[in-house]
């Protein structure tokens, strides 16, 4: 017989709106786990959520073929601003097959190794602002992680240069993305009704989505105008064709795919870029190892695409950076069947309806102690090394989401986090400046650490 899936009680009509605070859901969605156990249940906009934590129910939601992405929560809302793009379209979209398959090919390790010039351009730029600011000046790593992320997205996404290391000011486009986002997560948790009532909220909101538009088409206008060889995304936009349809991207679904891009490609990065300085400073022994291997395969040479793969430490770091602290801190699966009565058990005893949607606790599952011992919270690449990598058990580390729908920029991402930190790591030494420094973080679309500082030194061989 099936058993009741427990969870905090529900209020009439607002649900369980005071367990979670939509600024920090993931937080209180791993604290819940603690309380009621690896899977419950919670009332949200409405509609019934099934929670997971453990290894075992996130193998079993992300094995079988009947649980799959369908839009729901922040997902859902993204809808208003880009429908058509791969993030928010719905599974059975034709318009997702086609940006899928067409765009497939360009994300992959092989072509992603094209864009290896443009992510040393913005990585230079940073490099050169923080050895200019000299050894006594208070970086904040988290601003400039964003910059670099976001120049590189709109660089090799959309063949604009954002220039955000020579100017404070914020382009209208960063913001206009920056006011979409808030608002787009802050309507996952409110009841729609009241976001109907809101209108000088949601005026802005069009405003925003408008103006990142308009901004998507003057770079589709501009390339058509300016032909180019480059065989960056916008190409592969532009001029791809679907392998199974022969159809080509039409410019709505162009300029959504850009707009996904920034938002998707951006802030996640950035926060892998964070959180792994923050934990290299907090753990001198990995930090040294880091360098010592940078050392040994780059030395003091130009770092070229090549370098990469042999920075098997600097993987790890990312893969266990990755582990403790996923930027993605959640990702949905429902439970997807024709027939709206059908039933269906988890862990062969918690009932699941027909739409019923489950989500995946990231951070949670990383540290499902029957999977990684007892020392889950301590910061060890050592695990992540590639004999240990390979034998992490089936859907226990997802820090890319799952199946069909996982990441689409994970080649893209780890490339431009490998270089980054290696052209850091390979010219200057770092310290933090406030040396009892505690990660603690903040979410947005994807989670960062909250604001740090550092000092940073050009190292004895860089004059
Ligand atoms: C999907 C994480 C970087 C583009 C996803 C998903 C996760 C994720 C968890 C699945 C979301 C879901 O199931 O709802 C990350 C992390 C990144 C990163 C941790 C960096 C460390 C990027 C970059 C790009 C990108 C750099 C683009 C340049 C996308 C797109 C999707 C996606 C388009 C939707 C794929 C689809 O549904 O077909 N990402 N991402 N991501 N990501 Fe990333």
């Amino acid at each position: 017989m099936a058993l009741p899936i427990p969870g905090p009680w529900p209020l009439p009509i607002l649900g369980n709106i005071w367990n979670v605070d939509a600024e920090n859901s993931v937080r209180d969605l791993s604290n819940l786990a603690d309380v009621y156990g690896p899977i419950y249940k919670l009332r949200i906009g409405g509609e019934d959520r099934i929670i997971v934590t453990s290894q075992e129910l996130v193998n079993e939601v992300c094995s079988r073929k009947e649980f799959a992405k369908y839009p729901v929560g922040f997902v859902m809302q993204l809808r208003e601003v880009a429908p058509e793009g791969l993030f928010a379209a719905y599974p059975d979209q034709g318009s997702w097959g086609i940006a899928h398959r067409t765009l497939m090919p360009t994300f992959g390790s092989t072509s992603i190794k094209n864009m290896f010039p443009e992510m040393m351009d913005t990585s230079s730029q940073l490099l050169l602002k923080w050895a200019r600011f000299g050894p006594d000046h208070p970086i904040n790593v988290v601003d400039d992680f964003t910059r670099l992320t976001l120049d590189t997205v709109t660089l090799c996404a959309m063949d604009t240069r954002l220039n955000s290391f020579y100017t404070d000011e914020v382009r209208p486009e960063v913001k206009a993305m920056v006011g979409l986002l808030y608002e787009t997560q802050q309507r996952t948790y409110r009841p729609w009704w009241i976001t109907a009532l809101m209108r000088g909220r949601n005026r802005k909101f069009d405003d925003d989505n408008n103006l990142i538009h308009e901004f998507a088409a003057k770079v589709i206008a501009n390339r058509r105008a300016n032909p180019s060889n480059r065989k960056d995304l916008v190409d592969a936009m532009l001029n791809g064709r679907d392998p199974k349809t022969g159809k080509q991207l039409t410019d709505d679904m162009i300029i959504d795919n850009m707009i996904t891009f920034l938002i998707a490609g951006h802030e996640t990065t950035a926060g892998l870029l964070s959180f792994m300085m923050a934990l290299l400073l907090t753990h001198r022994e990995a930090y040294s190892k880091l360098q010592a291997e940078i050392d040994s395969v780059v030395g003091t040479n130009a770092i070229t695409v090549e370098h990469l793969k042999d920075l098997k430490y600097l993987k790890a770091c990312l893969w266990e950076t990755l582990r403790i602290h996923p930027p993605s801190g959640l990702f949905p699966v429902t439970y997807l069947d024709e027939n709206p009565n059908a039933r269906t058990t988890l862990g062969k005893q918690w009932e699941v309806k027909s739409g019923q949607t489950i989500i995946i606790v990231v951070p949670k599952l990383h540290r499902d102690p029957e999977i990684w011992g007892d020392d889950v919270e301590e910061f060890k690449p050592e695990r992540m090394m590639e004999e240990n990598f390979k034998k992490i058990p089936k859907n226990a580390f997802k820090p890319f989401g799952n199946g069909s729908r996982a990441c689409i920029g994970r080649s893209f991402a780890l490339q431009e986090a490998t270089l980054a930190i290696a052209l850091l790591f390979q010219n200057l030494d770092f310290k933090l400046a406030d040396p009892d420094y505690k990660i603690t973080i903040k979410q947005n679309l994807a989670n960062k650490p909250h604001n740090y500082f550092i000092y940073a030194k050009p190292r004895p061989h860089v004059n």
